[in-house]
């Protein structure tokens, strides 16, 4: 992501490969976009016709200028009716995938009237133009070297949209390491990764080995590691700025493949498991640009990491674990694991006494099924809390529902031997880990966010591109701005 982002001059001074500009609902011209048109001449309108361009969100047409304009190519970008920062994200992800061939792209996109345009601009167009190429021999990696601000006064969006670029590159880091193969994201390499990441913003870090796992009595995470390959590890990455408004603890769920244990998933079911760390992968993210950005918030992140395999030495159904608060449960259907590790987490950060933990794990396929591909689902024990986060995710466009956490549920967990069982019957999965959860956090605020569907973009679209999304990176961002400014 090398894309060079500048203030230039006015659209009639400045000359290049691509202009892109914006056009509302109903063909409605957005800023610089008259002045386009009034140089392409009458016969614009019935090209955009035949291209059906009507200004609506997702609409996009490129055409080339004939020597018309200083600017080969033109791209007319729509916005829709009712603009919002996500809308512009959305746009300016579309133009981000058209013009990954082109070197130079000046735009006007950034001169719509909302607070924060040039950032939302930036970081739907560095995320529209991400692709995954580590194992493709013949990639065609992104051109585009120079996205420039067209307007009078530009170097303030230049500014502003600098904190897009920090955003944007933590989301495609994190979709990066979703996206890795699980034969290369062996949990010691996946920590180091993100140690790398992370550490040059000025984040402490740290990570538990074996050992220090046993030490710490981390019973979940040890149980789930028992029957993998690859020793497992636990991160914890800490910022601390000088003036913390507010103390925030991150817990992610890291299994870096969910083969389900014992509990054996079907073929189909372990596709896409290489993607079950991407809790693990917002928050590190979300670590990364939290602390680039500066915000004012003190950051616990914690992400334990391992394989659920079936090895030698695997949990069994029926094994009873001690996770580090102490409760002990009894693991029904290992393929339910990433509750365990989580146990783990949440008690280690329910001691560090924050303000408000937030925890996210691609948790149940029955969160799949209730919320579909495209929305992730929120409990938690505290409505102000909740309420915060989900504001927090409006704002970064990144949709979240808010699910029940019935008190009266919590007996379908019970076990004739231990503290609890780990699964029960087939109803309402979802809340059901969620309730397993509650009992590990203590009565420190906390909101638990299941991924299961958003972690994976279905399609590729605006700024997502199909596989690992990265969600979760952006609401985090959002959040501690939030709790900074009290
Ligand atoms: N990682 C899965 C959940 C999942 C499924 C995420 C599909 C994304 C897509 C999790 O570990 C799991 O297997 N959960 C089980 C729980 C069940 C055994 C109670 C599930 O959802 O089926
Ligand atoms: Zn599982
Ligand atoms: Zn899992």
């Amino acid at each position: 992501m090398n894309v060079d982002i500048t203030a230039a001059g006015t659209i009639d001074h400045e000359s290049g490969e691509v202009l892109a500009v914006p056009v509302f609902e109903d063909r409605v011209w957005g800023p610089g976009a008259q002045w386009v048109a009034d140089r392409l001449g009458s016969w614009l309108d019935e090209y955009l016709d035949e291209e059906s361009f009507d200004g609506r969100l997702g609409d996009i047409v490129s055409m080339p200028t004939g020597d018309r304009l200083a600017f080969t190519t033109v791209v007319f970008v729509g916005l829709g009716a009712e603009v919002d920062d996500e809308a512009l994200r959305q746009a300016s992800g579309w133009l981000g995938r058209r013009t990954t061939k082109s070197s130079n792209v000046a735009t006007t996109l950034h001169q719509v009237d909302l607070d924060g345009a040039a950032a939302a601009v930036v970081e739907g167009f560095l995320l529209g133009q991400y692709q995954f190429n580590t194992y493709k021999t013949s990639a065609e990696p992104s051109k585009t070297e120079h996205l420039r601000f067209l307007s009078p006064g530009g170097d303030n969006a230049t500014v502003s949209g600098e904190e897009g670029r920090v955003v944007a590159e933590a989301v495609s880091f994190a979709r990066d390491l979703i996206n890795e193969p699980a034969i290369a994201k062996a949990p010691a390499v996946l920590a180091d990764r993100a140690a790398d990441a992370v550490a040059p913003a000025g984040v402490d870090v740290e990570v538990l080995g074996p050992e220090d796992i046993e030490r710490e009595r981390l019973g979940g995470l040890m149980g789930v590691a028992l029957g993998a390959h690859n020793p497992a590890r636990l991160a914890m990455f800490r910022y601390e700025p000088a003036d913390p408004q507010a103390f925030l603890a991150l817990v992610g769920k890291g299994i870096v493949f969910d083969s389900g244990g014992l509990s054996l998933k079907p073929p189909a079911g372990m596709e896409t498991m290489k993607t079950d760390m991407s809790g693990a992968a917002a928050v590190f993210g979300a670590v990364q640009a939290i602390a680039r950005l500066g915000i004012p918030v003190k950051v616990l992140a914690i992400t334990p990491l391992t394989e659920n395999m079936p090895g030698g030495g695997a949990l069994r159904p029926g094994d009873v674990i001690r996770p580090r608060n102490g409760k002990t449960v009894e693991v029904l259907n290992t393929d339910a694991e990433g509750r365990l590790v989580l146990a783990d987490g949440l008690s280690l950060a329910a001691e560090a006494k924050p303000d408000l933990i937030v925890d996210l794990a691609t948790l149940t396929g029955s969160c799949k099924v209730a919320l579909g591909e495209k929305i992730g689902g929120l409990w938690s024990n505290d409505d102000n809390a909740a309420g915060m986060v989900r504001a927090a995710a409006a704002r970064a466009g990144e949709r979240l529902w808010h699910m029940p956490l019935p008190d009266d549920y919590r007996k379908l967990i019970d076990s004739p031997i231990a503290d609890m069982k780990n699964v029960a019957d087939r109803w309402g999965g979802a809340i059901i880990a969620a309730l397993f959860l509650k009992e590990f956090v203590d009565d420190v605020p906390w909101v638990h966010l299941d991924i299961a569907g958003p972690a994976r973009w279905p399609d590729a679209e605006h700024y997502q591109s199909k596989g690992g999304s990265g969600f979760g990176v952006r609401t985090l961002v959002e959040l501690a701005k939030e709790m900074a400014a009290g």
